[in-house]
């Protein structure tokens, strides 16, 4: 693998990619994994950013050898045995690994400019049988109860962060869109689950007040790291521009009286057996 020296980020993105870590780990009720694993023994996460879920899986499958590449050597020195970091870049030809039985991605929208490709990647580097699971936000912001306005400031600015990605070639709405693509890419027994996540602490469930109350910290945390390099390069607009934009932004965003959420989409697809597929489909119209 090729080693990078890239920028080192914050401390303070660190932190928010962590409580991120945390936010889904209760969404999913304590879940790092929906695929059915069983006695993993090489496990990659692709953009692994601080290796948390990497460093989880480590202790959970303690027979297992965990790798997490990133761009970024942001992980920590000390941990577990069995689990490495790479600093690597993904869009690489050669990914320069033995076979894996679980591939692992997480957060990874506005990375790439065709995911496809790391599905596809994914699917050669995996072994007959293995899984790969992706979980993803879907920066589009619902509401089911009409208090979301047509001019609501954070969906505007999901619109602004959107043509500002695509602009620079990395789609940020890439979610939706993942089944369709694990299908085409040859996995089968492909499944979807979609969770709901507040933006921040409008609900009145406990746990979603929860939720939303740590979801409204990531983004507001975040917020000006995700807008400033594509507003900037993928807009031109200069860095004032964006900080006198981001405060209604930011007031919007924790509105309570806007009952507006995020949606989190986890799908996982297996890697057929080499003879699975082999086996001549019967002929679909009856032969004469
Ligand atoms: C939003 S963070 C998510 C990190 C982690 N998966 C998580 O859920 O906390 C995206 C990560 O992908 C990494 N990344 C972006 N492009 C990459 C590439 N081409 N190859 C490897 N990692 C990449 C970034 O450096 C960053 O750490």
């Amino acid at each position: 693998m090729a080693a990078r020296t890239t920028a080192i980020r914050p401390a303070y993105e660190n932190e928010r990619l962590d409580l991120q870590y945390e936010i889904l780990k209760v969404l999913f009720k304590g879940r790092n994994f929906y695929a059915p694993l069983k006695d993993p023994r090489r496990i990659l996460d692709i953009g692994t950013g601080t290796g948390k879920w990497a460093i989880e899986m480590g202790n959970q499958f303690p027979r297992a050898e965990v790798i997490g590449t990133d761009l970024s050597p942001i992980q920590p020195e000390w941990v577990p045995n069995n689990v490495k970091f790479v600093i690597d870049d993904a869009n690489e030809e050669d990914w320069m690994l033995d076979p894996l039985d679980y591939i692992h991605t997480r957060v990874l929208l506005g990375c790439f400019e065709d995911f496809r490709e790391i599905i596809a990647k994914s699917f050669r580097y995996l072994k007959p049988g293995g899984w790969m699971e992706s979980q993803e936000y879907m920066p589009t912001v619902y509401c089911d109860d009409g208090t979301m306005g047509p001019d609501y400031p954070f969906a505007e600015w999901t619109q602004t962060h959107d043509k500002a990605a695509m602009t620079l070639r990395r789609p940020l709405r890439i979610a939706n869109k993942l089944k369709r693509w694990y299908e085409q890419a040859g996995f089968v027994d492909v499944h979807e689950e979609v969770y709901k996540l507040p933006i921040n602490s409008w609900p009145k469930d406990p746990q979603f007040k929860m939720l939303g109350r740590f979801n409204e910290t990531n983004l507001l945390d975040g917020l000006q790291a995700f807008s400033l390099q594509p507003f900037q390069r993928g807009l031109g607009w200069t860095k004032d521009e964006i900080e006198v934009y981001l405060v209604h932004v930011r007031k919007a965003l924790s509105d309570r009286n806007v009952h507006a959420y995020h949606k989190i989409y986890v799908v996982w697809g297996r890697k057929p057996e080499e003879n699975e597929l082999g086996v001549p489909s019967p002929p679909s119209q009856p032969l004469p």
